[in-house]
């Protein structure tokens, strides 16, 4: 990957896209608007939004043009997204959103990840020979954590926006009824988790009616959906979590051998925290706390990698840098990372600079550490789903926010009567000690399930502020979400704009296993050799020319938003890996 400064920066994007095959789409996929104002402004010229779906980031611009705030427009724009993309999120699931209100200056978390069942002990996911059985982890009921979502939308229209969520939840209700058409990666995913799904009633009369599976083009209802929507919006928290849906919810999970009960969806409570906050050269980075491990592990390789002057370095070296960083963050995730309400997590040391000084000095320049010195077992990285939308409004308040119901369609399992997908969240937790999980990460008691503990998570929706831009960004990919936010974050510090970050070349190291992956465009030829020498193990893309979705070396769908201060011109970035998202400026709302 190579950052460009200044007028090279189109050029950086143009050998991005190009990457991809999608010099002409990015110019329709990057959304800008100019307020010829000089110097810094108060306040951004109108509203910007990037959602992973078209439906979804239209209906926040609509709520804007309604005279609601980005927190209305990002409950309508999540409500939405749980509709047309039910492979990624929705409300069987749970989210973490990052919030800045204008006003205050306040920036909060909102916790709204899954909880365990109380049920949901250890030894429910071994196999006769105690292995750990990703059947019972990945799939049907013992895979769902209590959904989150719902009351985390509830939580933020009742508290910070200024709509009701009838008129929130409306587009979402309307979309759900009337439908969407299938799109090809929807119809792909179902195929891909097809065996699954079809194991449970609920799932099949909504995705497989008649015995026909849907394909791209169908149209696609949901009008068991649309009306818990319609509960939700009439009676809030109480149309989820108690009563009809409530019932129908834990009559589904037990009735296929799960162990719920009406008492912990009753129970289920959102939770607002303290973000992480750190300095990158001009940048006030504000990020995801735990239950994230995101925030923790980008303030550790921000801050190991912030001396180097990355970008007067051979691309090479950069890279090895950045990766040796990538390789220590990840090992502390594994160990001391897990639900700060169950157990105590040294966030204080590790988001230290003195700590990260001395992961900096443990880095040899010209050499890979290997990852084996510290133990573990490598493992093949997944498929990953999740989703993230990043938006500002022309108040200035900011929402980045990333949901998810786990793996593609999340447990597979559909609440008769409810339109509800069940997430398999579960699967994030350290279920057997020592075992890598879907995503190839592991973890140990810090991340042990217990009642009402919440899962390990890598979503991780970040600002940036410096004095002349305010950013917003976020994307899903599992473990490798931090490692694309941290490329993002590079990505602005050297110049690129919002386009320009959503379709950087990617590359990733998670520890274990012990390899770089790489987008792509992510790493030339040349460096790869190079980083070769010093030990490095690489999996490249077989062929430079193949990308696009489907390839295993193409991940990602990252959603940013900018306000460029210093111009007043606000642009948002949506990204061209996948092609039914959309960034949109709303000029005035
Ligand atoms: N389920 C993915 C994550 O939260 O990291």
């Amino acid at each position: 990957m190579r950052f460009v400064k200044g007028r090279d920066s189109r050029l950086a994007a143009r050998l991005a896209a190009a990457a991809f095959g999608l010099l002409l789409p990015l110019l329709a996929l990057g959304a800008q608007a100019t307020d010829p104002a000089p110097a810094e402004s108060p306040r951004p010229p109108g509203a910007a939004i990037a959602s992973a779906h078209a439906a979804a980031t239209e209906a926040g611009a609509q709520i804007l043009r309604e005279g609601g705030n980005a927190f209305d427009a990002a409950v309508a724009v999540s409500a939405v997204l749980s509709v047309v993309e039910p492979i990624s999120s929705g409300l069987g699931g749970g989210g973490l959103w990052l919030l800045h209100d204008a006003k205050s200056g306040r920036d909060v978390f909102i916790d709204g990840r899954e909880t365990s069942p109380a049920a949901a002990t250890p030894d429910r996911y071994l196999d006769r020979a105690g292995n750990l059985d990703p059947d019972r982890s990945e799939n049907g009921p013992w895979s769902a954590g209590i959904p989150g979502l719902p009351a985390l939308l509830v939580h933020v229209a009742e508290t910070y926006g200024r709509l009701p969520l009838k008129q929130t939840l409306a587009p979402a209700i309307r979309i759900a009824r009337e439908g969407f058409p299938v799109y090809a990666r929807m119809a792909r995913g179902y195929q891909s988790r097809r065996a699954v799904m079809e194991r449970y009633p609920g799932t099949r009369a909504l995705f497989a009616p008649n015995g026909k599976p849907i394909a791209e083009g169908d149209l696609f209802r949901q009008p068991d959906l649309a009306a818990t929507l319609e509960r939700l919006a009439a009676q809030g928290f109480d149309g989820f979590y108690r009563g009809r849906v409530a019932r129908k919810l834990v009559a589904a999970v037990n009735a296929e051998g799960g162990q719920w009960s009406l008492d912990e969806l009753a129970g289920y409570r959102v939770k607002e925290r303290e973000p992480i906050r750190f300095r990158y050269h001009d940048w006030t980075i504000v990020t995801a706390p735990p239950v994230s491990s995101g925030g923790i592990a980008l303030a550790q390789m921000l801050q190991i990698l912030e001396p180097y002057g990355l970008e007067a370095l051979p691309e090479a070296q950069r890279v090895h840098l950045v990766v040796e960083s990538m390789r220590r963050a990840y090992r502390d995730r594994t160990f001391y990372l897990g639900d700060p309400d169950f157990v105590r997590v040294p966030q204080a040391l590790l988001t230290s600079p003195a700590y990260a000084a001395g992961l900096r000095a443990s880095i040899n320049p010209d050499k890979a550490t290997p990852s084996d010195l510290l133990s573990g077992q490598p493992t093949p990285l997944e498929d990953e789903e999740t989703t993230h939308f990043s938006i500002i409004d022309a108040e200035g308040n900011r929402v980045g926010a990333t949901q998810t119901v786990n793996l593609l369609y999340g447990s597979g399992l559909v609440a008769p009567g409810t339109g509800v997908l069940l997430n398999d969240e579960m699967d994030d937790f350290a279920l057997k000690p020592g075992t890598p999980n879907a995503f190839g990460v592991m973890g140990y008691e810090a991340n042990a399930p217990r009642p009402g503990k919440r899962m390990l998570s890598s979503m991780t929706p970040t600002f940036m502020e410096s004095p002349d831009k305010v950013v917003v960004l976020g994307t899903p990919g599992g473990s490798r979400i931090i490692t694309m936010v941290l490329l993002g974050i590079l990505g602005y510090d050297a110049g690129l704009d919002a386009p320009q970050v959503a379709a950087l070349p990617r590359y990733h190291h998670q520890w274990l296993p012990d390899v770089i992956d790489a987008e792509p465009g992510a790493i030339s030829a040349q460096a790869a050799q190079a980083l070769r020498a010093m030990g490095h193990t690489l999996d490249l893309p077989p062929d430079e020319a193949v990308g696009g979705r489907g390839s295993s070396h193409v991940w990602g769908n990252l959603q940013t938003v900018e306000w460029d201060r210093a111009h007043n011109r606000l642009l948002g970035g949506s990204d061209p890996r996948n092609d039914v998202g959309k960034a949109e400026v709303v000029v005035s709302p």
